[in-house]
């Protein structure tokens, strides 16, 4: 139905079902004419591409982004290579030698975990972590271990990367931690954006949100962003030239001076080839009419046809008694089954490989994505019936 969009990949890859999505989705045919663009508009403008990007590609971009999260700022958008660096920038708002508490979760990825891990390694910095499961009972432990340890930061995912479980109510979630807390509250969204409908119009000035395009935004590595809270004075000390755009002009200080917009947490030059693909591909799911309420009704039906697909197949590792499914209503766009140990995942994923099969997998998880580029008709795992 929507396979057209990605002729070059799927026409690359002809025997391969890629089940991968979740972790890096097949970019739309779009995304070659984007990445070409860059290249003609850097020999055709030379030293001006820089008006044209900072005066039309990112303004574009941003309002692209903004639409799609109902955002009533696209100026408190900023752009980085990747998460990792904005996490660290968001760690820089504080003064790291002195006492230091962040809250999080048990299942954040690694781009937290191991630097917030790293940095708990000191005295004064402190790291809590909620575990997800049980998920029937999440918000409510989490919220009272908010409430409980009143700390500097929270950190959470929108939807986790070991699991796929997704908090239900995104908004209503930040607003009760909101409730009992002053802390920075910082969603990693990259695994909800552009999966999952998300408004944060009540939410946009009390949260940090996290995401990037290598996944659901389907433009590929290089560009991730952050919406900034609007009014937010945070002096990152972790800071780019580019944090200070629009106050260039302003009189000489002695003191560092940052943007009033989402800039204030940018970094400095990055090649922006990744932002013209994602401008390329949320203009094309505009312009086409497709909302991430219409992507997100077709996965949860290429979902369905998967689970029918594998109770076909009754493979004893394989099957509803081993995936991690809360309620479908409140879970990302890949499916995580989890086995007894790493080893059997991985023995499992290089036989599903060998068959043209394409996962993969965290520790004892292994992870099924969906996309717009499959076709439930088309799936076929009855390579099970033989392993
Ligand atoms: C929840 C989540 N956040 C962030 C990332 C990417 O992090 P980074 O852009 O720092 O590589 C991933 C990638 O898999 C992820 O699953």
């Amino acid at each position: 139905m929507y396979q057209h969009f990605y002729q070059r990949f799927l026409q690359a890859n002809p025997d391969k079902q890629h089940f991968a999505s979740h972790s890096h989705h097949y970019w739309p045919d779009v995304t070659r004419e984007a990445t070409l663009a860059y290249w003609d508009d850097s020999a055709s403008m030379v030293d001006d591409k820089w008006l044209h990007i900072f005066g039309q590609v990112i303004p574009q971009t941003q309002q692209l982004i903004a639409d799609i999260l109902n955002l009533p700022a696209p100026e408190q958008i900023v752009f980085a290579g990747n998460t990792h660096e904005l996490v660290m920038r968001l760690f820089s708002c504080f003064d790291l030698s002195k006492p230091l508490n962040v809250l999080s979760t048990d299942s954040e990825f690694y781009s937290f975990q191991r630097q917030a891990t790293r940095l708990a390694e000191f005295d004064n910095i402190e790291l809590t972590s909620v575990p997800t499961e049980p998920f029937a009972s999440f918000t409510e432990r989490f919220i009272a271990k908010v409430k409980m340890e009143q700390p500097d930061m929270v950190f959470c995912s929108q939807v986790f990367f070991n699991s796929g479980y997704a908090i239900a109510d995104l908004p209503a979630f930040v607003l009760a931690v909101a409730e009992v807390t002053d802390a920075m509250i910082v969603i990693d969204g990259y695994h909800g954006f552009m999966a999952l409908p998300t408004d944060l119009s009540a939410i946009a000035e009390r949260v940090f949100y996290l995401s990037g395009s290598y996944k659901y935004a389907q433009g590929g590595e290089g560009c991730c962003f952050m919406a900034v809270p609007p009014g937010n004075n945070q002096r990152p000390w972790y800071t780019g030239w580019f944090a200070e755009f629009g106050t260039l002009a302003a009189e000489k200080s002695a003191l560092v001076l940052y943007s009033n917009d989402g800039n204030r947490f940018a970094g400095a030059t990055m090649d922006y080839t990744a932002l013209y693909r994602l401008h390329a591909v949320l203009l094309l799911f505009k312009k086409q009419g497709i909302t991430v309420g219409r992507i997100h009704q077709y996965v949860m039906q290429l979902q369905q046809a998967f689970l029918a697909e594998l109770s076909r197949q009754q493979h004893p590792l394989l099957n509803q008694q081993s995936l991690l499914l809360y309620r479908p209503d409140q879970h990302g766009h890949f499916f995580t089954f989890k086995l007894a140990s790493t080893s059997e995942v991985a023995d499992l994923a290089a036989f599903l490989k060998n068959n043209g099969v394409i996962t993969d997998y965290r520790t004892d998880r292994l992870r099924f994505g969906f996309g717009l580029y499959h076709n439930s008709d088309q799936f076929d795992l009855s390579c099970l019936k033989r392993g």
